[in-house]
């Protein structure tokens, strides 16, 4: 038996135990990566990072995590609504509404996959400005999720128009993406499957405008014990099976789940925000559905 089947049979208290061992780590650790060289892989004491629950180099990981997406990118949307029952839309669209952007809005929708966050936004500015003037760039560092994206964008009102461009690029260095360019910058539940976490952080604040507002829809950790009972079982027994019936493929949805389990818990991503030079208002992030997701924002004042 692999050690991942060895961790999915486990009894419930056991997983407990070592999930919730995993979230006591303290805010020094999501952020040890940010002292890292980008060659230290190369060095004999090469930084490893997560990629799931398995340790990997971190020069591994973003090759481990575009093959995820590459098999999941045909099946991603229809996984989305089967997985969550729907409710992903339902975050989503919060998640616009809660942006409220004003007519010509310049959004940066990083990690955009098949674009329902861009969607939405261009939805939103039409719907309750009558606005075209909106624009959004879809970036992504994976081609295959980018296609499906562009393909989705076809039967749009805003197919040949210019207020949806497409990009690939790596969230951790934009390097097309110049200073203080964008008004909004979003990053929906991409932010977790990359390297250093701090860095994307830090990307934001360089290429938002001063006044510009950072978001973003990851999922989060989730604190009342009965529901974190049944959203375990879910996550561990439910979500995977579902990846094998509709996708052919455990494995990415394995690596989707644990992958949540591995990022900062709200608080210490509230810190990384900081870090990077936001401006928060109150604790700076606000619980969807009991903590599974989560709405982090700051300002860059
Ligand atoms: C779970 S999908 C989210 C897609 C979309 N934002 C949504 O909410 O449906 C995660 C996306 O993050 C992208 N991604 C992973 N690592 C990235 C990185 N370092 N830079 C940019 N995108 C990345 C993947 O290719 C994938 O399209």
């Amino acid at each position: 038996m692999s050690s991942m089947r060895a961790f999915t049979s486990l009894a419930t208290p056991a997983r407990r135990a070592l999930l919730s061992s995993r979230n006591m780590r303290s805010i020094a650790t999501y952020t040890t990566h940010s002292n890292a060289t980008p060659d230290a892989s190369n060095s004999t004491t090469a930084q490893k990072t997560h990629f799931g629950f398995r340790d990997v180099l971190e020069s591994e990981k973003e090759q481990l995590v575009g093959k995820v997406f590459s098999n999941v990118a045909e099946k991603y949307d229809v996984m989305n609504d089967a997985m969550s029952g729907g409710v992903h839309r339902l975050w989503k669209d919060h998640f616009i509404r809660s942006m409220a952007p004003g007519p010509g809005t310049t959004l940066l929708d990083v990690a955009g996959g098949t674009g329902d966050i861009a969607m939405r936004f261009l939805d939103y500015c039409k719907n309750i400005h009558n606005d075209s003037s909106a624009t959004v760039k879809l970036v992504d560092i994976n081609p295959q999720m980018l296609k499906v994206g562009e393909q989705r964008f076809q039967s749009t009102p805003y197919a040949n128009t210019n207020q949806v461009s497409f990009l690939v690029q790596n969230a951790e260095h934009l390097d097309d993406i110049p200073d203080e360019s964008v008004d909004v910058y979003t990053i929906a539940f991409g932010i977790r499957n990359c390297t250093h976490v701090d860095r994307v952080v830090k990307e934001a604040y360089r290429v938002l405008k001063p006044g510009g507002r950072f978001m973003c829809l990851e999922f989060s950790q989730v604190e009342n014990p009965v529901i974190s009972k049944i959203y375990d079982f879910y996550s561990f027994d439910v979500i995977p099976a579902l990846g094998q019936m509709i996708a052919n493929d455990r494995e990415s949805y394995k690596y989707l789940v644990e992958s949540i389990r591995q990022f900062p818990p709200q608080p210490a991503f509230a810190k990384i925000i900081r870090d990077a030079g936001f401006s928060t208002v109150g604790k700076g992030w606000e619980d969807l559905t009991f903590g599974v997701a989560a709405i982090h924002s700051g300002f860059k004042l």
